[in-house]
Parts: C-alpha cells; sequence; structure tokens
C-alpha cells in the first residue's frame, strides 16, 4: 500500500490493491468500473500508473501478440508466461487471467486445476472464462477451490467456429431471453464479475440491473457497469480488423512506423548516432591506448583522429 494523490481529486489517499470485493462494491456505489487487456510487464506497468481498475490478460493475445488467426491455438504455457509479465509488472489492478480455449471444457478436474495454475504461478487474482449454463458446474468447483471467476457472455470468441464469424449475438428475443437466463445461471453460480461481448445495448442495460454482479461490457455499450476493451484496438496498434464498437484513443501503429522509417533514414545516412547517442573517452586515455599500442607494435599507429 502506499500513499498517492488521486488523479480525479486532490485529496490523498491510500492507494489500494483492487479486490473483487472492491469491484462489487462499486457497482453497489454506481462508480463505473474501467478494464483493460495487457500481455507484458511496460504496459501493465503503465496501466497501473493509470489506475486502471481491472487488468485481463486475454486469450486475444492470440490475434493481436502472437497473430493466429483466431484466440483457439493459445495455450495454458502462452498464458502463464504472459501472465507472469504482467503481474510483475502491475500491483494494484485486480488481475484476471483469462483460460485458453480446450483447458476448461474437457473435465471440471482439469479446469480446477488450470484455474489454480493461474492464481499460483502466474501471479492472477482471479480467471476469466466463456459460456453460459454448460459452464456452470465448472464454474461453482473453480468457486468452491476459492478462486474468483469471471464469466464471458454473448460474442465468445473462442465458439467462432459455431457462430460461424464475429457478429453480434442476442439480436432476436428468444438469444436474448436465453442471454438473461445464462447471466443469472453464472451469478448463481458464484462468478463475481460478468463480460457481455458485442450484444444490443438495451439487453446488456437490463442484464446489468437484474444481477447483483458487476458486468463489463465490450460492444454492449454504456448501460454496463463497466468497460473493457483490447489494448491493442485502442492503441490503434492492431490493424488487420478493427470491430465497429472499438473506439481508437491514439494511432499508434502510425507513430511506429513514422519512428521506424526514421530511424532507418537516418541509419542509411549515417546521422545516426551522432555525438549526443556516443559514448567517449578521455583524450588522455586514448593517448595512453595510443602509446601502449605504439609500444606492442610501433609500426601501429592510429592515423584516424575522427574516430575519437
Ligand atoms: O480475450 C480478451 O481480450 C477478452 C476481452 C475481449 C474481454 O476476452
Amino acid at each position: 500500500m502506499s500513499v498517492i494523490q488521486s488523479p480525479s481529486s486532490s485529496a490523498t489517499e491510500e492507494r489500494k490493491k483492487v479486490s473483487v470485493r472492491l469491484i462489487q462494491a462499486m457497482k453497489a456505489r454506481h462508480e463505473p468500473i474501467s478494464m483493460l487487456t495487457a500481455y507484458d510487464y511496460p504496459t501493465a506497468l503503465i496501466m497501473d500508473q493509470a489506475s486502471i481498475d481491472i487488468i485481463l490478460v486475454g486469450d486475444s493475445l492470440g490475434m493481436v501478440v502472437l497473430g493466429y488467426e483466431s484466440t483457439l491455438p493459445v495455450t495454458m504455457e502462452d498464458m502463464i508466461h504472459h501472465c507472469k509479465a504482467v503481474a510483475r509488472g502491475a500491483k494494484y489492478a485486480l488481475l484476471v487471467g483469462d483460460m485458453p480455449f480446450m483447458s476448461y471444457q474437457a473435465s471440471t478436474e482439469e479446469a480446477v486445476r488450470n484455474a489454480g495454475r493461474f492464481l499460483q504461478e502466474a501471479g492472477m487474482n482471479a480467471i476469466k472464462l466463456e459460456g453460459g449454463r454448460e459452464r456452470a458446474e465448472t464454474i461453482r468447483a473453480i468457486v468452491s477451490a476459492g478462486i474468483p471467476v469471471m464469466g464471458h457472455l454473448g460474442l465468445t470468441p473462442q465458439s467462432i467456429h459455431k457462430f460461424g464469424s464475429y457478429r453480434p449475438q442476442g439480436r432476436d428475443a428468444g438469444a436474448a431471453f436465453k442471454l438473461l437466463e445464462d447471466a443469472q445461471i453464472l451469478e448463481e453460480a458464484g462468478c463475481f464479475s460478468l463480460v457481455l461481448e458485442s450484444i444490443p445495448k438495451r439487453l446488456a442495460q437490463l442484464v446489468s440491473q437484474r444481477l447483483t454482479i458487476p458486468t463489463l461490457g465490450i460492444g454492449a455499450g454504456v448501460g454496463c457497469d463497466g468497460q473493457v476493451l483490447v489494448t491493442h484496438d485502442l492503441l490503434g496498434i492492431f490493424e488487420r480488423f478493427t470491430p465497429k464498437f472499438v473506439k481508437q484513443y491514439a494511432n499508434l501503429a502510425g507513430e511506429m512506423k513514422r519512428a521506424f522509417n526514421e530511424y532507418k533514414a537516418e541509419v542509411k545516412a549515417s546521422a545516426f548516432p551522432d555525438d549526443e547517442h556516443s559514448v567517449d573517452m578521455s583524450d588522455d586515455e586514448w593517448q595512453c591506448l595510443e602509446e601502449m599500442l605504439a609500444k606492442e607494435n610501433p609500426s601501429l599507429i592510429i592515423h584516424d583522429q575522427a574516430i575519437r
């Protein structure tokens, strides 16, 4: 715990690690929750400095960091590796590790063991998994092992081959009714919060009103208890495609390209590194070196003074 100046007020207050209970209290006092994805140490560090409430190490890393076509190839080892890096960077945010495809579907026992690895090995505080009523038993088992679970309904990317495309979900009355039921089942199963991805905003608002646990929307409108975005989308780093609901707060791809081109041009023109970005040694030491070399081999004289 450390004493910090709150960015939103002039009062000095104690900064505490964000907990599951704090996230739930935020819903109770109608304070919107901020959540972003991170996959590495420097990003996690900066997010912590920005006081983001929840950092999700999402399996979206398969697409935005590892370059896969979908999230399906992501393994437990990939997730643990990236979660560890994030945990080294973020000390205050609530850290949630995303369970990858086939790490929780085959058996409840395997699901509990894999969920445990996120806390025991990777430094996470909670896990997230996708799916509705069909996951209720698994969620109950993980929660009873003492592991907080975040649910995920709507467009669940691990089911891409069932859906056929990344289109919005819950748009007809039947699908919306089922999603609402699923949300209530997940709350009863013990989830501490719920991601709602790419569903109609009025459905997301209704779910948020009906549940006591907080909802985190991505493409689900402002009626959720909090919002989440994939950081590479928000920063404009991932250019392959941008979902309609993404707001780009920066164009880092453009800025990175500008910097890479400028660097390349300066290297080609021998303009980099200049004196400011080079290490030097004193004239005295250089003189000594010349004398040492002359003694060793009198025929060897350093002619090129420009080397200094
Ligand atoms: O993997 C991920 O980044 C996610 C978010 C989109 C919620 O599941």
